[in-house]
C-alpha cells in the first residue's frame, strides 16, 4: 500500500483539551477520509486516556483490517489525574501493546513508535522488545517519535522505518535532526504541520477557552512574540494560497509534505468541513515556479 497525502491525527479523536466539539463529527470524517483513500491514522495508548484508540477501533471494525494502517505509540503515562510521565520500562511496554491491540480491536499494530524516551531505559533494550514484538506478530513495523541525536550504531543495528518529530512552516527547530533520519532512510512523518490551525490563517487572536490546550503557554505557536511573529508569516502564507487557489492549511500541508523527501505529514482533523479542505491537495500540482517561492518564502 503506498502512502496516501497525509495521514490522519488520532489526537483530536481522543477528545481531551482541545476545546469545544463534536467527536462524532470526528468518527464521520474518519469514515470519510478511508473512502477518499486517506487510511493511514496515528494515535497512541495516551490520547484521550485510552479513548482515541477505542474510537478509532470501533470505526475500522467494519473495514476490511488491510485496507487501513493504524500506527500507535507507547510510553507516555497519564493517569485519571491527568498527570503526565514517561515510562518505557519492559514491564510498561510489555502490558501497552496488549492495551493498545485490545482497545483497537485488532490483533497487530501497523506501526508502534516510542512516543518519547525517558532517558533511563537503554535504547537497545527498547528496540529489542521492539523486535521480539515484531517477531511475535503483534506489530508489523517500528519507529520513534521526539527523539534526537540517534547515534549511528543504533540506525545500522536496527530497522526503524518512521520518525516523527514536529516541523512546519512555522516550526524548524528540528531540522538538523531531521536531515540526519533522512539520511539513513528512514520515513518521516511530521506532526504541528497547522501548528495546531494556527497555519489555516483563521486565529487573530489567541483567547482559547480553558478546556483547550492551546490556552497554555507551552502551545507556543500562540503565545508572547512568537504568536506576532508567526501571525507575520501566517499573511505571508495566506496571500500565496489565495494566489494558487488553495486554502491556506491546504497549503501548509503541501509545504510540510515537499520541504524534505520521503515525507508523509500527520494532521489532526475535527470534522469533514476541515477533511475537505484538505482533500483539495489530492490533485493539485505545483509548478516548480511555484513550489520555489513557497520553500523560499519561510
Ligand atoms: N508524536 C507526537 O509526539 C505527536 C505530538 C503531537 C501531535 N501528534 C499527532 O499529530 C496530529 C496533529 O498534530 P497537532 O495535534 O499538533 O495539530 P495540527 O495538525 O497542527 O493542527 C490540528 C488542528 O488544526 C485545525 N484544523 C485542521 N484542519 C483544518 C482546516 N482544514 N481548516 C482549518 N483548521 C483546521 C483543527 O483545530 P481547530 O479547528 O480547533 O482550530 C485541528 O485540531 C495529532 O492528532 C497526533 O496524531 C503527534
Amino acid at each position: 500500500m503506498d502512502d496516501a497525502e497525509f495521514i490522519y491525527g488520532c489526537e483530536q479523536l481522543g477528545g481531551y483539551q482541545w476545546g469545544d466539539y463534536d467527536i462524532k463529527k470526528v468518527e464521520q470524517a474518519i469514515e470519510k477520509s478511508i473512502s477518499e483513500g486517506i487510511n493511514e491514522f496515528d494515535t497512541a495508548d495516551c490520547y484521550g486516556l485510552g479513548m482515541s484508540e477505542t474510537r478509532l477501533g470501533k470505526i475500522i471494525k467494519s473495514y476490511n483490517r488491510e485496507k487501513v494502517r493504524i500506527n500507535t505509540k507507547f510510553g507516555v503515562r497519564i493517569d485519571n489525574s491527568g498527570t503526565r510521565c514517561v515510562d518505557n520500562s519492559i514491564e510498561w511496554m510489555s502490558s501497552a501493546i496488549d492495551q493498545s491491540l485490545k482497545r483497537l480491536n485488532t490483533d497487530y499494530i501497523d506501526l508502534y513508535l516510542l512516543h518519547s524516551w525517558d532517558k533511563k531505559t537503554d535504547l537497545n533494550i527498547i528496540f529489542c522488545k521492539l523486535e521480539e514484538l515484531r517477531r511475535d506478530g503483534k506489530i508489523l513495523k517500528y519507529g520513534v517519535s521526539n527523539l534526537i541525536n540517534l547515534e549511528d550504531v543504533i540506525y545500522n543495528r536496527y530497522n526503524i522505518n518512521s520518525f516523527s518529530l514536529e516541523f512546519s512552516y512555522v516550526c524548524h527547530e528540528n531540522n538538523m535532526y531531521i536531515n540526519n533520519y533522512l539520511k539513513n532512510n528512514i520515513r518521516f512523518m511530521p506532526y504541528g504541520v497547522l501548528a495546531q490551525g494556527l497555519l489555516s490563517g483563521k486565529y487573530k487572536t489567541n483567547d482559547f477557552k480553558t478546556n483547550d490546550r492551546r490556552n497554555q503557554s507551552d502551545y507556543r505557536h500562540f503565545h508572547g512574540q512568537k504568536f506576532n511573529d508567526n501571525k507575520k508569516k501566517v499573511s505571508k502564507l495566506l496571500g500565496l494560497s489565495t494566489k494558487l487557489g488553495l486554502s491556506c492549511s491546504a497549503l501548509a500541508v503541501i509545504y510540510s509534505k515537499l520541504y524534505f523527501k520521503n515525507t508523509c505529514p500527520i494532521v489532526g482533523i475535527k470534522n469533514t468541513k476541515q477533511l475537505d479542505d484538505l482533500l483539495t491537495i489530492k490533485n493539485y500540482v505545483m509548478s516548480n515556479t511555484n513550489l520555489s517561492i513557497l520553500l523560499e518564502d519561510d
